[in-house]
């Protein structure tokens, strides 16, 4: 059984990602400060798949006490997801977050090459594409301008591990551009839970249908989109999950052609803010209340991915569609919303 470091374990993609690899018979300990999560997380993946996930409560900033997590487990692989992800608190407050992000990532690379642990998964981010001229974007679509610093760390992240992978061979690592992740798992056990109030549109939505807002705002609708208001790839979280897996899979099993590889995570279709509103509203049976607002700053008017790569060469298939993902959060919204008001 090969045994998997998960960085960011408790939080949103890391507890669905661990799901899906004890699925696939891997054994998980998870690294998280709970920054942005609590333990609760890993509660529901032990209801899920009946198996306790160790998790060391320890900052990645900390390089003595990483490589001693690294020294005690003997890992064959490390997926990265621990990192702060705001975009809007990352405008103000960067050295944080380059802090965090950077420094996090050193030192488990550090910790990579000294215990000789060589496959290694990156959590990236379309918003290294900055605003992308041409759609779909692929994985060659040159970076344009990071929208924020939040997006630099993505960019300085996946430079950080090319030059790391270069300079040592033996190291086999994947950098995965995620698009929109949104849902929850089907039991409605975890689901996205961050300390941090949500700004996603998806969160967004279900607490506003379940009244912790009053209203959403839909950011402009006067773009040169279908509808006018702007457009994303939403790809639910089970699916971003299984492509981990199978990513650490590809490599653990030598099918890679280069020792450092890039993926797109998306469907490979663009949905407009409105559009998901609708989907929502379908599958929930229920009228949300929106008002059409100004342009958020900073918006991509239009993004989404082709799939074609991950597609051919990891051998993964995306299950769920918007519809899926709103029944899924919206689930996951009503019940987490019940235990709050029972407890
Ligand atoms: P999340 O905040 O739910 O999970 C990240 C986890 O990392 C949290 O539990 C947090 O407590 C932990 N963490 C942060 N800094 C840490 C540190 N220094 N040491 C130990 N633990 C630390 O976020 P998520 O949505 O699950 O995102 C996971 C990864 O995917 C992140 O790298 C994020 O940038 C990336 N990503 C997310 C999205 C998205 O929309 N959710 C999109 C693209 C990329
Ligand atoms: C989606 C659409 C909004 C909220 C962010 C990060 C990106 C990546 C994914 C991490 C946009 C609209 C939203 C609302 C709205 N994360 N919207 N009203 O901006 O595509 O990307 O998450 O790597 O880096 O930037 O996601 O969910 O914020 O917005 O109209 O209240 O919904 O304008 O068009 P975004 P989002």
């Amino acid at each position: 059984m090969k045994k998997v470091l998960v960085t960011g374990g408790c939080g949103y993609i890391g507890s669905h990602t661990i799901i899906d690899l004890i699925d696939n018979g891997f054994e998980v300990i998870s690294v998280d400060n709970n920054s942005n999560s609590d333990l609760k997380a890993l509660n529901g993946v032990h209801e899920i798949t009946g198996q306790r996930v160790k998790n060391y409560t320890v900052d990645l900033c900390d390089y003595e006490k990483t490589s001693k997590i690294f020294q005690n487990e003997g890992f064959d692989g490390v997926i990265h997801f621990a990192a702060l992800k705001s975009v809007g608190e990352s405008v103000g407050e960067p050295l944080r977050y380059f802090d965090n992000n950077i420094t996090s990532l050193l030192n488990v690379l550090k910790c990579c090459k000294e215990y000789e642990v060589n496959n290694f998964i990156f959590s990236s981010s379309c918003s290294v594409y900055g605003n992308a001229k041409d759609l779909p974007v692929t994985e060659a679509t040159p970076f344009q301008e990071a929208e924020c610093p939040y997006a630099r760390t993505k960019q300085m992240g996946e430079q950080i591990i090319r030059d790391f992978s270069f300079a040592n061979k033996n190291t086999q690592s994947i950098n995965l551009r995620y698009f929109n992740p949104a849902g929850a798992h089907e039991s409605a056990l975890i689901g996205e839970a961050s300390l941090n109030a949500p700004t996603n549109l998806v969160p967004v939505i279900t607490e506003t249908a379940i009244g912790k807002r009053d209203s959403l705002t839909v950011f402009g609708s006067d773009y040169d989109t279908v509808d006018g208001s702007c457009v994303r790839d939403y790809i639910h979280v089970m699916d971003v999950a299984s492509a981990h897996t199978k990513a650490l899979q590809y490599i653990i099993d030598g099918k890679n052609d280069t020792n450092c590889d890039v993926f797109n995570l998306g469907i490979g279709k663009g949905v407009s803010v409105l559009e998901a509103i609708q989907a929502f509203e379908k599958v929930a049976s229920k009228k949300l209340n929106y008002v059409i607002g100004d342009r958020r700053p900073g918006d991509v008017v239009s993004i989404y991915a082709s799939m074609d790569k991950a597609k051919s060469k990891l051998n993964w298939e995306t299950k769920y569609d918007i519809e899926d993902i709103m029944r899924t959060a919206w689930k996951w919204e009503m019940v987490r919303t019940e235990t709050v008001l029972q407890s």
